[in-house]
This record gives structure tokens, sequence and C-alpha cells, in this order.
């Protein structure tokens, strides 16, 4: 299935000019979506049963022609949807060269450079976050939600009975874990995949400001106590996924100490900012967590998938995931050598430390920072714009790097969640700007994610912009419909 030499070479270039094609051209300027339906999606890019062979050229020649057309070019400054991280060029080309090398991280042996390289970023992250102690490690896997869902599993197996692992939960008394309302669904998945029912993760009620409120967390904590249930593990959430709030960690990390209970961080998105020195109150407690979870891939900047689970002590890791059949014996006499396949759900795994390594090592810590910075002062700046502005309402002031707000609506006999809601959906038919609609107190509210260091103040005041082109349109639509 080799190719000649030349042919290779000739098609890294021709996809290398579509890589720049889409930098040069898409990155300000044009729409970053087409609104396609699925059925034309299925059609450009379907195969057929014995599909025939084609000519590599002519692969790349279709996909220059299509790719971009039918994706969502979220590299550009006027994505804001969800917590999508932008990615970076260096990681690009770390992706490149993660697939020639095709390592797979399974053991020590069968990945070298790839183990060391994974175990030099973990502590690199922890540093830089300042959650570094000798005894912690970690691994990178696919996203946060295998992250929380690793992390809910490290707590049942440390917090839970000793024979959890060969018996399952059965007998246990009924174990609960405690989050705010505003912490993240895939919390919820976990505790249905681990079998604790979402039904024993209890919510606390948030503040004003979106953050757990301690002292209801201690009573539930009591009353659950008191009826001869199981309390395990808090997971304060730094960073919500709504609005970017940063739960109370210190108070949090008091109350798991007064219980003797797991103390875990939901770092996934808001975690990166804990570096900036202006931050290091709002994240206080963040070193008492025994463990949390960090995605290089939405606040470093690293390019679709790399998340990361760290936990304070070493041995909780591989208390809950190694097991070693025979034919995974081999290379395991050095003691050095760490097999990572024993801190993990995952057995084969790609090289996924290659770009966070090149990320770090390119940007450093100082231009790291830099671009964190930007994008909080980037929400802040849309803050600022939604206050002044009459026809918008801000809800919040920015934590982090997201801002929620809202389109007033003018006439009393169109309601204002109702219009919020045509606006996100026009949005997506206009294809300029993206952003992802959520709901603050049960009413929809625009909502942008600001993680992109290419954002500058001309790319929000063009969000607006289009915003208030949109919104006139959605209100005479809902008027005269
Ligand atoms: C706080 C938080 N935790 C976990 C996740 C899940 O991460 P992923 O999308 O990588 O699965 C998200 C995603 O936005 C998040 O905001």
């Amino acid at each position: 299935m080799d190719f000649s030499k030349r042919t290779f070479r000739n098609l890294v270039n021709q996809s290398n000019k579509m890589i720049e094609s889409w930098y040069s051209q898409k990155i300000r300027g044009e729409k970053i979506y087409e609104n396609k339906t699925p059925s034309e999606i299925k059609k450009v890019f379907s195969l057929e049963e014995k599909n025939k062979q084609c000519k590599p050229e002519d692969v790349l020649s279709h996909l220059d022609n299509n790719l971009l057309k039918y994706s969502n070019f979220n590299p550009s400054p006027n994505y804001y949807g969800y917590i999508t991280g932008s990615g970076n060029q260096i990681g690009i080309i770390g992706e490149f060269l993660k697939s020639a090398l095709n390592q797979n991280n399974l053991k020590w042996h069968s990945a070298p450079a790839n183990t060391e390289i994974e175990k030099i970023c973990i502590d690199w992250i922890s540093k830089f976050i300042g959650y570094y102690n000798k005894k912690n490690a970690g691994v990178f896997v696919s996203g946060g939600s295998v992250a929380n869902l690793m992390n809910i599993a490290i707590i049942r197996k440390i917090k839970g009975h000793n024979s959890i692992n060969k018996d399952g939960i059965y007998g246990s008394k009924t174990m609960r874990i405690y989050v705010s309302t505003e912490s993240h669904s895939s919390i919820d998945k976990a505790m249905d995949i681990l079998g604790l029912g979402i039904n024993n993760l209890v919510k606390i009620e948030v503040d004003n400001e979106f953050k757990l409120q301690p002292k209801l967390l201690r009573e539930k904590i009591r009353e659950d106590l008191n009826k001869n249930l199981l309390p395990i593990g808090v997971i304060g959430t730094a960073g919500t996924t709504n609005t970017g709030s940063i739960d109370p960690l210190d108070a949090i990390s008091k109350i798991c100490e007064d219980f003797n209970l797991w103390f875990m961080v939901d770092a996934a998105y808001g975690g990166p900012a804990a570096s900036l020195s202006s931050y290091k109150k709002k994240f206080k407690g963040l070193d008492k967590a025994d463990s949390i979870l960090i995605n290089p891939h939405k606040w470093l900047f690293v390019p679709f998938e790399v998340a990361c689970v760290i936990v304070k002590n070493k041995d909780h890791l591989k208390k809950t995931f190694s097991l070693i059949p025979e034919y995974l014996q081999g290379g395991t006499e050095i003691e050095e050598r760490d097999d990572l396949m024993n801190y993990s759900i995952q057995l084969s795994k790609d090289f996924k430390a290659l770009k966070v390594w090149m990320t770090i090592k390119t940007f450093g810590y100082s231009k790291i920072k830099r671009s964190i910075n930007n994008d909080i002062d980037m929400a802040r700046y849309a803050y600022e714009i939604a206050k002044k502005d009459p026809l918008f309402q801000p809800l919040h002031y920015p934590e982090l790097s997201i801002l929620c707000f809202k389109y007033l609506s003018n006439s009393p006999k169109v309601s204002d969640s109702l219009l919020n809601k045509k606006i996100t959906d026009m949005v997506e038919e206009d294809g300029r700007i993206f952003l992802s609609g959520t709901k603050i107190n049960n009413e929809n509210v625009l909502r942008i994610n600001c993680v992109n260091h290419r954002r500058e103040r001309q790319d929000i005041d063009f969000l607006f912009k289009v915003l208030r082109d949109i919104a006139k349109i959605a209100e005479e639509k809902i008027k005269n419909h």
C-alpha cells in the first residue's frame, strides 16, 4: 500500500496547500458554517459497497473541494460554540508526525519516547496550574468525559468497599457523590455507567454567581449520613460549562477533610487559568484535590483530542486501572519503566503527548498564559458591549472566557426566551459566526466561549454586528408568525 517516495512527497505537498488555504482564506471574512443537511453530506462522501480504487491525488482533490464546505471551521475567531479550543499550528504538525510514527502507547517498550514525553507533559501541566507534588501521576485520554469517568471510577474504587473489583458495588451502602447544579453532564453519565446511579449524584444549589454553596453541601452530607447512605466524594468545578464559574475549592476541600471524602476537581475547561497570578486566589484549594481532570484540547490550545487525569497519589490510579493478562507481561522487568496501560482505561493509545509537548515547547509558559489572558479579556470586552447596548443584557460578569447574555425583545408579544432561541437557530443558518445557546434560569440565552488565541476586539465587534442584523429579522419573523 505504500507509495513511491515522490508520490508521497507530492501528496504531502498537496495536503499542505489545502491547509494553507484554509488558514489564509477562512480564518476571517467568510462563512465558517454552511448549514448542509446530513443527506447532502452523505451524498458527497458516500462509499460504494465494493469501492473501487482511487488515485490518492483524486482523494485529496475531492477533499479540497468539499471537506471545509461540509465542516465547521472552528479555528476561526468567529467560532464561539461550546468550549471548543482553537487548536494551534504546531499541533497540526504534531498530529502529522504522530501518525507517521504510529506509536501504540500501551506499554513502555512499545512506545518509549512517547511514554516519557507523556509523563513530562503531565508534570509540566501540574506545575503550570499549581497542582504538582512528587507522588502525583496522570495519563492522557481522549476527552474530559472519559477523564470524568476515570476520576469517578477512582473515587468508587478507593472509597468503596475492598472487593469492588471482584464483587462490584453490590452489598455496599448506597454511595453518594456531590456536585453543584452547574456541573458537567458527563459526570451524570459516569454515575450511570459506573452503576452508582444518577440519583446518587447529589446536586447542590449554586449562589447568584453560579458557584456551589458550601453550607448547603455540608448540610446534604450530614443528611445523607443520617439516612445511612455512604458519601464518598465531592466534585468541585473549576470553570463551569455554562458560565465559567469557579466553585469555592478551598471551602469544599475543608468539607472533604472533615467528612473524609475524596475531593475531585473538574478543571477540564478552566484549569489552565490557575496559572495566572491574578487567579491564584480564585483557584485556592485546587492543590488539595485528590484528583483532577484538565483538557489540553480546550484551554491549552492543543488540537483535539487530548484531556488528562491527574491524581495526587499514583498508587490510586494504578489500583483502579491495572489489570495485566499473560499476553501483556513482556518488557516489565525493568522497574523504572512505567506502562501507561496500568493507569488508564485504554490499552492501545496514540501519541497524544506529542502535540501537547510541541505546543508547550514552542509557545512556552508566558505565551500560553498571555493567550489565556487574552481570551478572558475578549469575554469581558463582549460583556462591556452587551452592558452598554440597550438591545442586549449580560447575565453575569465573565469569571473566565465565557459570557451568557441575551437580546432583549422590543415587543411584549415576543418573549426574550423565544427570541434568543430563534436567534441561535438563525445564527446557524447565517453561517458567518457560530455560537451555541444555553439556558440560564430556564430561559434560552446566547452564550459565547472565547477560547481562541486568534481572537481580537474587531472579532467581538463583528459578532455583535451579526447578532444585531439577525436579531432584528428574528423578531420580525416571530411577530409575523
Ligand atoms: C467542565 C467540563 N467538564 C467536562 C467536559 C467534557 O469534556 P469533553 O468535551 O472533552 O468530553 C466539559 C466540556 O465542555 C466541561 O466543560
